[in-house]
């Protein structure tokens, strides 16, 4: 058995290109691997026999949590009846059919359409060239540039890696490209200048907003794509009125909003979606993810009615929209999503996001408020995080050398619970399935308490 895993990881790091992975590392072997075998609940199971509650749901993907049978059971039957047929020239299955009229009903007011795809990054390159063919429909050709945020996540592709606002996604890739645009991170903790109130923090964001919109000029300005909440950047709600606020400037400039609600759509923050959390009205949506809750690879654009109007015109005037995936509304994704639709409605998991996600919070907040070690302690139904700092009060951050943030993720993982090291900054952070119970987030917190202790005990003994 010894021998056979000693092969498997052989072969893994001989010819298995890993996602964000360090490449000589994994194929020296100085990085050791995981093979993950099994999962039920918010539990997974490695190649050794080990368990650890996933508090990331994967990559905040499994919202009904692992190993559910009806899920499988759907995608058994809908592969017996139709594995594929593609849905080009108006071709369609009853699956498709059936889940774009249920998505439309998780969705905000005044959505029309579904265009679907496999990844969030594909799902936002779409929305990037709908909005540029928006505006070559009607006649603006100048009218492309879209405004992102720093720290904003929106995938890795050539323009999506570009909208995400973080260094490491653009460096040695030549991005970002030249019509994208970053403006400042709503992180009120981090960003704001000393002294400002989070009401007076929202008004900065829009002055900068304004600034850049009048720097580039907003007849050159196609569209703004946000997170409700920032996942990747480092789980960041906004602060209070500031989706009101920058969706007052984008309507003053004809700005299209593009809500991307890969993470917070399908329950993950107590409400069915981000948008409808922060009553915001997008053009356009972007969901992934919790969508099929990743029992298989299924995304979707959701078309507001403004923007499909111009749509079906520019079809009469041009012919059909030269845009389409093979797989695009693939019919056994569907029947996943359908069946995980089924789960989460059942079960009314976003009722559970919110009550479970905001005891998860209180104890996160008994736990941390007056640790040293603890700037701050962030969260929204069942996405939180903690952020470490050298100085909390000064909120002076760690030497980054040092690795606060993936330290403590070590120790964690090491205690059997799995959170993330955030790419940017020393943060912690939590997407746990949204079938966790209190006493599964009173086992996380628990466990997380003593890691976050014995590093920072390593830590300070080595600075003093
Ligand atoms: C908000 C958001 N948008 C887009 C993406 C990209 O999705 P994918 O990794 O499926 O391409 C992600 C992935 O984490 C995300 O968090």
């Amino acid at each position: 058995m010894t021998r056979s895993l000693d092969a498997l990881f052989e072969q893994d790091r001989t010819h298995f290109m890993h996602p964000s992975t360090h490449a000589y590392d994994h194929a020296s072997g100085a990085l050791p691997g995981k093979i993950i075998r099994g999962a039920k609940g918010i539990r997974i199971e490695d190649h050794q026999g080990k368990q650890y509650i996933d508090a990331f749901a994967g990559l905040y993907c499994v919202n009904i949590g692992y190993g559910r049978t009806e899920v499988a059971e759907a995608i058994y039957e809908q592969a017996k009846q139709l594995a594929y047929y593609h849905t080009y020239v108006g071709h369609s299955s009853d699956a498709i059919i059936e889940l774009s009229s249920r998505i439309i009903d998780w969705a905000p007011a005044g959505m029309k359409k579904v265009y679907y795809g496999m990844s969030g990054s594909d799902a936002n390159e779409t929305q990037i060239k709908i909005v540029w063919y928006y505006n070559n429909v009607l006649g603006r050709p100048n009218k492309k540039k879209i405004i992102s945020r720093d720290r904003g996540y929106h995938g890795s592709g050539i323009v999506t890696g570009s909208l995400t606002g973080l260094p490491s996604f653009h460096q040695h890739f030549d991005l970002p490209v030249e019509r994208v645009k970053h403006t400042i991170c709503p992180h009120w903790y981090r960003r704001a200048p000393a002294g400002m109130s989070e009401a007076q923090f929202v008004a900065y964001c829009v002055e900068e907003l304004e600034k850049l919109i009048a720097r580039e000029g907003a007849d050159t300005i196609a569209a703004f794509i946000g997170e409700p909440v920032m996942g990747t950047g480092g789980i960041i709600a906004p602060p209070q009125g500031y989706w009101a606020a920058i969706q007052d400037v984008l309507k003053k400039h004809d700005i299209l909003l593009i809500a991307d609600e890969v993470v917070c759509g399908f329950g993950r923050i107590g409400s069915k979606m981000g948008s409808q959390h922060f009553d915001m009205q997008p053009d356009l949506i972007t969901v992934a993810k919790g969508l099929t809750s990743a029992y298989a690879p299924l995304s979707g654009v959701i078309v507001g009615e403004k923007v499909w109007d111009v749509i079906a015109r520019g079809s009469q005037e041009h012919g059909p929209m030269g845009h389409g995936w093979t797989y695009s509304g693939h019919p056994v994704c569907a029947a996943a999503a359908l069946a995980n639709l089924d789960i989460l409605e059942r079960e009314n998991l976003t009722r559970n996001a919110a009550e479970v996600g905001a005891y998860f919070g209180q104890q996160l907040h008994a736990a941390f408020d007056n640790h040293p070690f603890v700037g701050e302690v962030r969260s929204i139904g069942m996405l939180a995080a903690l952020e470490f700092m050298a100085d909390k009060d000064a909120r002076k951050p760690f030497d980054a050398a040092l690795k606060v943030g993936p330290q403590v993720s070590a120790a964690t993982l090491q205690r059997g619970v799995i959170a993330r090291a955030m790419p940017h900054g020393d943060i912690l952070g939590f997407a746990p399935p949204l079938v966790m119970t209190r006493a599964e987030a009173d086992e996380i917190v628990g466990i997380v308490k003593e890691a976050v202790d014995e590093v920072a005990e390593r830590t300070l003994a080595v600075a003093g």
